[in-house]
């Protein structure tokens, strides 16, 4: 049985967690393939807000299986505690979630590391990390020699492993001239993570396996994109980006999944655009109209609350993370917070260097001379968060939204209109053929 995969076409925060929530009503398992603790989803329902980090957005619904998958790195402190947070609320782990023996480790070495080097991009500049690790295990991972995955804590020669990194790490941080931090207590750390070894135990297991089985006998997978596909490392505006495949193409490596497993690819967007930390976005509103944004979407970071970069809408960022990812279909997320400007502008191409191009920059250097390329459209009076139907919405944000899709070459099949699950617009198929606005030209 094929599966769905949800990914952010942007850098980040397109409102995954919400998509996902609703989506996992015709699943039986959702996966989390990449990333770690820097990502932040949100989902709302029946008066009540969750804030997931690592554990699947499809634990909040009865009956789903939710697998962490070695793709993932994996901070074992900041899992249990996401852990006891949803027990807490009377969610049931046991028996529904699942976690990769394969997953690196995120230790205290990776926080320190990452908040040494942030800043210490060649030309002094910084990436802005969640300061998470994340960038320090992935590292570790592909260097192999001081990686330690979950299934290591289970080995006889756990606490030798952890001595041999921490002194490794401890003399390298003394040669760091900006370093503060005292030595790293290899025994205190191993006893530590012996501790959260012990409460993980029931859940760790070959997820490779469990999937391909679960696949083969018919179970319904979700894939759950954390991060957007303009941060992936391979594909992203690199080295502004986050250290793993978050678009599309990370799927199948981060969970063991061939990539035939996965019929319907759903790209998710804001209807403008937003990044938290460093590196080039064309579109920015360092102004009054990115003040709009922020306030009206509460742009503020789930994880580290920084306040998010606001602007337009960037449709040749999109088209370009559309392609990259294999979407099918798109979901425009928190078009009420639009509303209230008198006109609307989309980014439909850059001028670099004095030449007019539609194609995404491979360069850091060419994207941050990009200028962009402006069309206007009329905005909307009302607000859209009572909205329900496709045909109450105002002419104007159809309109926008049939713009968007044409841009992007795929049709929009789901509207979101306010945090909660109901606020939600979805089309059936047969619907989404057809654009939003009647007298619009149909979609290619
Ligand atoms: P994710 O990381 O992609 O899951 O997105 P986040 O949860 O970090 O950020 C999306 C934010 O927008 C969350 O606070 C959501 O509750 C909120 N949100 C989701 N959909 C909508 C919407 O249609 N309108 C508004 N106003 N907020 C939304
Ligand atoms: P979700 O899943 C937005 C950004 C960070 C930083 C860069 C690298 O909630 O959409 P990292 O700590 O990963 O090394 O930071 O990536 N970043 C995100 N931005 N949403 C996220 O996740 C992000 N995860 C990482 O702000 O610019
Ligand atoms: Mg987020």
């Amino acid at each position: 049985m094929p599966g769905t995969c949800v990914i952010g076409l942007q850098w980040g925060d397109e409102a995954k967690g919400k998509l996902v929530d609703i989506l996992t009503e015709d699943h039986d398992i959702v996966v989390r393939y990449a990333g770690g603790a820097n990502a932040g989803h949100t989902v709302v329902f029946g008066g009540q807000t969750w804030k997931l980090s690592i554990i699947p957005s499809g634990i909040l619904r009865e009956g789903v299986d939710c697998v962490i998958t070695g793709g993932v790195v994996l901070d074992p402190a900041k899992v249990i505690e996401e852990m006891d947070g949803l027990e807490s609320r009377g969610l049931r782990m046991h028996g529904r979630l699942r976690i990769s023996d394969r997953a690196h480790v995120v230790f205290p070495w990776h926080v320190v590391e990452d908040r040494l080097l942030d800043g210490s991009l060649s030309d002094g500049g910084a990436i802005g990390t969640t300061g998470r690790g994340i960038g320090p295990c992935y590292r570790d991972k592909v260097g192999r020699s001081l990686a330690i995955r979950l299934g290591d804590l289970y080995r006889g020669d756990f606490r030798d492993k952890v001595a041999h990194v921490a002194s490794f790490k401890n003399r390298l941080f003394a040669s760091w001239p900006t370093n503060s931090a005292a030595p790293l207590d290899a025994d205190e750390i191993h006893s530590r993570y012996a501790g959260y070894a012990e409460r993980l135990r029931p859940y760790v297991v070959d997820t490779t396996a469990h999937l391909l089985d679960a696949v083969e006998a018919g179970r319904r997978l979700l894939f759950e994109g954390a991060q957007g596909a303009l941060l992936d490392i391979d594909h992203g505006t690199f080295p502004y980006v986050t250290s793993s495949n978050s678009s599309g193409l990370g799927v199948a490596s981060g969970s063991g999944v061939p990539g035939r497993w996965v019929d319907r690819v759903i790209g998710v967007l804001k209807a403008y655009s937003t990044r938290v930390g460093g590196g080039p976005m064309p579109t920015e509103q360092d102004n009054a109209t990115g003040v709009h944004i922020r306030e009206r979407g509460r742009e503020y970071g789930t994880v580290t609350k920084r306040p998010r970069r606001c602007g337009w809408f960037d449709a040749v960022a999109a088209r370009y993370s559309a392609r990259l990812s294999g979407v099918d279909e798109l979901a425009v997320m928190l078009l009420d917070v639009l509303g209230g400007l008198d006109e609307l502008r989309i980014c439909s191409a850059y001028e670099i260097d004095g030449r007019r191009t539609t194609q995404f920059p491979s360069q850091i250097g060419d994207l941050e001379k990009a200028v962009p390329v402006y069309e206007t459209l009329p905005g909307w009076r009302e607000e859209l968060d009572a909205v329900r139907s496709e045909r109450d919405l105002p002419a104007n944000a159809r309109r926008y939204v049939d713009r968007i899709a044409e841009l992007i070459g795929r049709p929009v099949s789901i509207v979101s209109v306010g945090p909660d699950r109901a606020q939600t617009i979805i089309r059936d198929p047969e619907a989404t053929r057809r654009p939003w606005h009647p007298q619009q030209p149909a979609n290619a």
